[in-house]
């Protein structure tokens, strides 16, 4: 096993630890609780994620993934504990962070330039200039010669492209994807993880990926975080290291992704009935 595990039984010590190895954090999770009435969805759960690298959150279904990811959009409030972006704390939604939808959530009503460039629009940038940043990022996500398309004219996987060209057109410096490939078909997603992978290259940009797919995490991560069944915390995170600059198409066959793979399978499996 090359990748690095640091195993998180989440005492003090063990988070100082944490904090201390990854000094330069675009966004901190401090003790977080979530609770919906008496159902608690997370419990003290802290994590570090690291600027301009990917962290994959990977647990099983109904653990809470959303949940986190919807705290640090500033779309939901903690029960207790706290979010900081860049040392800031987090009150509210703001615009350095950006969510892609599982579902897309694309203005139906809109063609594809309009959407792209929606959160642009909302911010009151100029009609020339926000969609010709969005013209850009529609080129960067593979949708050229669709800008006047309708999403119901589009499939799954370029409604999701949408999403994805909108959340990279304001320019915020944390993307929060929530499974944006569970909709797709299979070459569709694997096409996707390598342009994500691209994206995470040339963007410098934090991304925060849920996915509960072990292969697709492996594939794309710097850092993954396993969370544990509600009520969650982290429970191990584990940092490839070995075949994160390989070509994307030799990534699958490398012995440390293979590794890593069976190892964190070992971990989950025994939440899988
Ligand atoms: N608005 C809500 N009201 C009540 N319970 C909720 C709400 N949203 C999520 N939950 C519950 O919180 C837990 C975590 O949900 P979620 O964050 O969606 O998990 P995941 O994304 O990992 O599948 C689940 O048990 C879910 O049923
Ligand atoms: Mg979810």
């Amino acid at each position: 096993m090359k990748g690095i595990i640091v195993a998180m039984p989440q005492t003090e010590a063990t988070m100082k630890k944490q904090t201390s190895a990854a000094p330069d954090s675009a966004v901190s999770v401090r003790n977080v609780s979530k609770n919906y009435g008496t159902v608690e969805a997370l419990k003290n759960l802290s994590l570090e994620f690291p600027r301009g690298q990917l962290t994959s959150l990977l647990g099983p279904s109904g653990c809470g993934k959303t949940t986190l990811l919807k705290i640090i959009a500033g779309l939901l409030q903690p029960t207790s504990g706290r979010i900081e972006v860049n040392g800031a704390e987090v009150e509210g939604p703001g615009p350095d962070r950006a969510f892609v939808f599982q579902d897309f959530a694309l203005l139906p009503w809109a063609s594809v330039i309009r959407n792209v460039a929606f959160g642009l629009e909302l911010r009151g940038v100029a009609k020339s200039e926000r969609e010709s940043i969005a013209e850009r990022y529609i080129r960067d996500v593979g949708l050229t010669g669709f800008e006047h398309s309708y999403p119901h004219e589009l499939s799954g996987g370029m409604r999701q492209r949408v999403g994805l060209a909108r959340a990279l057109s304001v320019d915020a410096q944390v993307l929060l994807l929530d499974e944006p490939f569970s909709a797709v078909d299979e070459q569709t997603r694997r096409k996707f993880q390598e342009d994500l992978l691209s994206l995470v290259k040339h963007e410098n940009k934090t991304f925060i990926f849920v996915t509960h797919s072990i292969e697709e995490a492996v594939y794309v991560s710097d850092q993954i975080a396993i969370l544990l069944p509600r009520p969650s915390r982290v429970s191990e995170i584990i940092r490839p290291t070995g075949f994160r600059h390989k070509d994307v198409d030799s990534i699958r066959r490398d012995p440390e992704y293979l590794d890593i793979v069976d190892q964190i399978w070992a971990s989950l499996r025994s939440y899988v009935e």
